[in-house]
């Protein structure tokens, strides 16, 4: 088994480096772009709008910029350097030729205050993509102006009011009913956008209790939001029943796109009787994802509700492509222009590559990965398979190590921390809440059966030491270029030290 050593360098913040007068590039003189219109004016920031002080910045030469964070990054791990098995977060590796073409000068380069007939390519990839995720899910009409997937999320829960309002009824759809096994961010958009989020139990399958969402369901009832598969990579057989019984009291059914790379051109969750669904662009169409983005979270809506879709609205009117802001119907902006574009080609770039057979292809080798995961795990005999453990999953799966802590006191925490002593991040841990213990692991279709075994081997060989040598599993990671940091310091507000501001005023306690 190869080894794992993490390159650890003791390096300052970027404000301790360089020195007064130090620069790494000459900015050229501005000269004035529009003088043959204006003569020999010059273009100045007014007197009134300058700072009185210039930015303390850090000054630097490029080498020392370029070693700078050339060696952060060596400290770091991600999906190009090895196995990266997240659950519900789907870290695919995304094919390089996505971040060329997004990073093209004549995609790049261009201002979103250019007047729209100055832009007709980038507008034109715009509108062919949301056309493209309208027939992969099955919806009408989708907006790209959401950023990620929560603020899809909150986009569909502004529109479920819209509709409830125009319906008149919204003083009475104060409810939206979401499952136990959903992730935190969908009563966080429920609430935010003004509804109690009522919690429905799962069944002993691993499914949404369909007796409970009976009972749960009257006539306050907004809507439901629903992972499908969901966050146990389970398929929820009773869809369409679901689906009845929430439009039977005129609510609306939220698709959480979160795992959509389980049913790419499979299934479309606008079939399964869904009225708005969100994408992860991030996860399930070649665009990098983590710490916190940039992603894109595109929503698709029925027929019924495009009316309340964001402004503005790309349309095709006498061959052009336009700008329409004339929706009187519309909740209005969540975002400033028009979304993340870089990512939404990247996403452009992606389906283009792989082509509809190539999407089904994608779905399938996740979902086979998945349960040859799943079957070798079990061999092993240490982590369980809660909920219907003959059931196969789709495109992740989620195991407990309880029994580990029940025999030896070892956490899933201690355990994903020993993964990285082999080169391996974690699996997503502590999610769904429904299980103890939890660890959700995604394989995604862009990883090796040799990397599948290797990841198995090493579980083995983890649960062998928890037997022989537990303290070495409580005290890791000792091969990363930080070991065991204090996870309450890290999230405490009183302990974190968000900028180099916060930390040379001395407001940290660190
Ligand atoms: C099931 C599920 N829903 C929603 C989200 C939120 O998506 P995003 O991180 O794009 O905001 C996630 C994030 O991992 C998720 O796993």
């Amino acid at each position: 088994m190869p080894g794992f050593r993490q390159t650890r360098w003791s390096e300052p913040t970027v404000f301790e480096l360089g020195c007064e007068g130090r620069s790494g590039y000459l900015v050229p003189p501005i000269e004035n772009p529009i003088k043959e219109e204006l003569g020999d004016i010059q273009i100045f920031i007014p007197e009134r709008m300058r700072r009185q002080e210039p930015p303390k910045l850090p000054e630097l030469s490029e080498v020392e910029v370029v070693r700078h964070f050339t060696r952060l990054s060596q400290m770091n791990y991600c999906v190009d350097l090895g196995f990266y098995p997240l659950g519900s977060c789907t870290m695919k590796y995304n094919p390089k030729i996505n971040d060329y073409l997004a990073s093209l000068p004549s995609l790049n380069l261009l201002h979103p205050y250019q007047d729209e007939m100055t832009v007709q390519g980038v507008l034109e990839i715009l509108h062919t993509l949301s056309r493209w995720l309208a027939e992969i899910t099955g919806t009408y009409e989708v907006s790209l102006q959401p950023a990620a997937g929560a603020h899809g999320e909150f986009l569909g829960a502004l529109i479920m009011r819209a509709y409830h309002m125009l319906s008149d009824d919204l003083s009475e759809r104060t409810e939206l009913i979401i499952p136990d096994s959903a992730h935190g961010t969908n009563p966080a958009s429920a609430a935010m956008a003004g509804f109690k989020a009522i919690i429905v139990p799962s069944d002993k399958t691993g499914c949404i209790d369909v007796d409970a969402l009976k009972s749960a369901v009257s006539n306050q009832t907004a809507g439901l939001m629903l992972t499908n598969p969901n966050t146990l990579g389970i398929f929820e057989e009773n869809i369409a029943e679901i689906a009845g019984i929430i439009h039977d009291v005129n609510g609306l059914l939220y698709y959480d796109g979160a795992n959509l790379n389980a049913i790419l051109g499979k299934v479309r969750p606008g079939d399964m009787g869904f009225d708005i669904v969100h994408i992860n662009i991030h996860k399930t169409f070649g665009a990098p994802h983590g710490g916190g983005g940039p992603g894109a979270g595109p929503l698709g809506v029925s027929e019924e509700l495009a009316k309340f879709l964001p402004v503005p609205r790309i349309i095709v009117e006498d061959g052009k492509y336009r700008l329409d802001y004339n929706q009187p119907h519309s909740i209005g902006k969540i975002r400033s222009f028009y979304g993340n574009i870089s990512v939404l080609i990247r996403a452009y770039a992606y389906i283009l590559s792989l082509g509809a057979e190539g999407l089904k292809e994608t779905a399938e080798i996740s979902v086979l990965n998945t349960n040859y995961l799943i079957k070798k795990i079990r061999e092993l005999d240490v982590y369980k398979l809660p909920y219907d453990s003959k059931r196969p999953r789709k495109h992740e799966c989620v195991f407990s190590t309880k029994p580990l802590l029940e025999e030896k006191g070892i956490r899933t925490i201690d355990i994903s921390k020993r993964l990285l002593d082999y080169g391996i991040h974690s699996p997503t841990i502590y999610f769904p809440m429904i299980v103890e213990e939890a660890m959700m692991i995604e394989p995604t279709e862009s990883f090796e059966k040799e990397e599948l075994d290797r990841f198995v081997e090493v579980l083995r060989k983890i649960a062998q030491e928890v037997k022989t040598n537990p303290e070495l599993v409580f005290q890791a990671p000792k091969n990363t270029a930080v070991t065991r940091l204090d996870e309450m310091k890290a999230s405490h507000p009183k302990t974190m030290t968000l900028s180099w501001r916060m930390h040379i005023k001395g407001q940290s306690n660190l």
